[in-house]
């Protein structure tokens, strides 16, 4: 008998029409050979589709770089998306501010040129132009969850590729444990550099066996767009079972190391922030509870989930671990 069973953070299926609607929307939109760029321009971009003769999809060379309309339906994402606007105008992005609002600032972070270094414990390493590996690695598109660490939420369409591409272009080294992301520190256009109390640049870290999960992603798009800035443009870390503050933005080195690399929030504060840092609604923050989100855009106050919902892909990660703080 076939028993339909709904993963434990699915929502009814009224309340993920967005989700729907983005879907059908893309297949439509990539059925009359209109690119990426388009696909979220709601009615006035459909209208202006329409009366255009269907012709072949959109190759990846039309598209906007760091885009595809490849959506990966691997991860559904349960829940309905969040408006490009809020996703893309509350961030956080400590180089250049302590607050949310830092998107118009962070356009002075220049996208191009920007390359990116596989190095370390590894037998290929080299410096990659973005532009190179954008042709290299086939792109596609996911819908994730993304859980920030101050109980915030949103469901976002990232295109880019699985951060296991990199790691087989790098072709690590056996003695390689961990995985360490290194991000700009340019105080040029970069203020927030200017607080000497931070441990600068932003670093982050995975272990090998994270890093090789399907689920950890290389983000270079978003929307259907390239990545903007302020998100991390033109390339990010994106591991949607951890606290958002493990998605390391603008990417400039990954390195593969035997030590397990120190991140930028323990460095800060390891009473409040660990290395490991899964998504728990039931190990609280020290002065927050982590039990419920609030979803960017609506407002809406929806139950936090263990692994923020993608267990089913990754607890077996942690099964052999004992007494180290998996969440925090
Ligand atoms: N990466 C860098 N380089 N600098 C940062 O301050 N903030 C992290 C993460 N990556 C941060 C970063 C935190 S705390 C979160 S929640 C996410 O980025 C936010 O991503 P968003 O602004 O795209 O929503």
């Amino acid at each position: 008998m076939l028993i339909a069973r709904r993963r434990d953070w699915a929502l009814p299926e009224s309340q993920v029409t967005d989700e729907a609607v983005y879907h059908n929307r893309r297949a439509l939109l990539k059925a009359l050979g209109v690119g990426g760029a388009l696909a979220l321009g709601g009615g006035k971009a459909l209208a202006a589709a329409k009366p255009t003769p269907a012709k072949p999809a959109a190759t990846p060379a039309a598209l906007p770089p760091g885009v595809s309309t490849n959506l990966n339906l691997r991860y559904p994402a349960g829940r309905a998306l969040t408006a490009e606007k809020a996703a893309t105008t509350y961030n956080n992005y400590y180089e250049i501010a302590t607050d949310k609002d830092i998107w118009q600032a962070a356009q002075a972070i220049p996208q191009r040129p920007w390359s990116i270094e596989l190095a370390g414990l590894c037998n290929q390493p080299k410096s990659w132009a973005i532009d190179d590996l954008l042709k290299k690695i086939p792109l596609e598109e996911r819908i994730y969850r993304h859980r920030c660490v101050e109980a915030w939420a949103m469901t976002v369409p990232w295109s880019g590729f699985p951060l296991s591409k990199l790691l087989d272009l790098a072709d690590p080294k056996p003695e390689a444990a961990y995985v360490r992301f290194t991000t700009l520190a340019n105080p040029k256009v970069m203020p927030g550099l200017s607080d000497p109390t931070f441990p600068w640049p932003y670093l982050e870290g995975l272990t090998m066996a994270e890093a090789r999960n399907d689920l950890a992603f290389i983000g270079t798009g978003m929307y259907g767009k390239p990545m903007p800035p302020q998100d991390g443009g033109p390339i990010r870390l994106i591991t949607p079972w951890k606290y958002g503050f493990k998605s390391a933005k603008a990417l400039v080195k990954i390195e593969f190391v035997k030590k397990r690399p120190m991140n930028f929030w323990q460095a800060i504060n390891p009473d409040e922030y660990g290395f490991w840092a899964n998504v728990n609604p039931d190990v609280p923050h020290p002065r927050w509870s982590q039990k419920t989100e609030r979803l960017l855009g609506t407002g809406e106050i929806v139950p936090t989930r263990i692994f923020n919902g993608y267990g089913s892909f990754v607890a077996s990660l942690y099964a052999g671990i004992k007494n180290q703080p998996l969440f925090m």
